[in-house]
């Protein structure tokens, strides 16, 4: 199983920019940390981070056929952009939402997520560890398609009567 994550604009700034909402950690740091879990619970995973927004799309539409999920920090993206709303509804891969900081106790202009509706869920609020639960809910996400996948292969190799 592979997963891809993307960081959105100024996300390669973490541990300079406002370390008093996003804390000192490195964006590095916090890739080292999905990296490990991931090798524990055999995920593949790559990084990607792009300051722009057509690159983000382009990387979006790369997953389709590449991976089987995709977690998502589009960063002040999440609050305008449709055009990746519309990459995550095109390629149709279960993705994730991630936020450092709780946009939704930030301010207004924040509170919206164009992408939300697009995802199978958000998570916001739990600095870095917010990475590392999104990495856990794929994994849930991955064995629960499984399951049904398997259910399904099941039902079909019954002989018909
Ligand atoms: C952010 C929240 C966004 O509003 C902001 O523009 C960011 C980071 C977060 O992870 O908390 O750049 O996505």
């Amino acid at each position: 199983m592979k997963v891809v994550v993307i960081q959105g604009p100024n996300l390669n700034m973490l541990g300079v920019r406002e370390q008093n909402i996003y804390g000192p950690m490195k964006l590095e740091d916090i890739h080292a940390q999905m990296e490990g879990y991931a090798k524990q619970s055999n995920i593949e995973v790559e990084f990607f981070q792009s300051n722009l927004e057509g690159e983000i799309v382009d990387k979006i539409q790369e997953c389709l056929g590449d991976a089987n999920g995709i977690i998502i920090n589009p960063a002040a993206y999440s609050h305008t952009s449709i055009a990746i709303r519309d990459a995550i509804k095109a390629v149709q891969i279960p993705t994730i939402e991630v936020h450092i900081s709780n946009i939704h106790a930030r301010e207004e202009f924040r509170q919206t997520s164009m992408v939300a509706p697009v995802c199978a869920g958000q998570i916001s609020g739990f600095g870095p560890f917010s990475y590392h639960l999104a990495m856990v809910a794929m994994g849930q996400i991955m064995s629960e398609i499984k399951a049904m996948q398997d259910a399904q292969a099941k039902q079909q190799a019954v002989p018909q009567e």
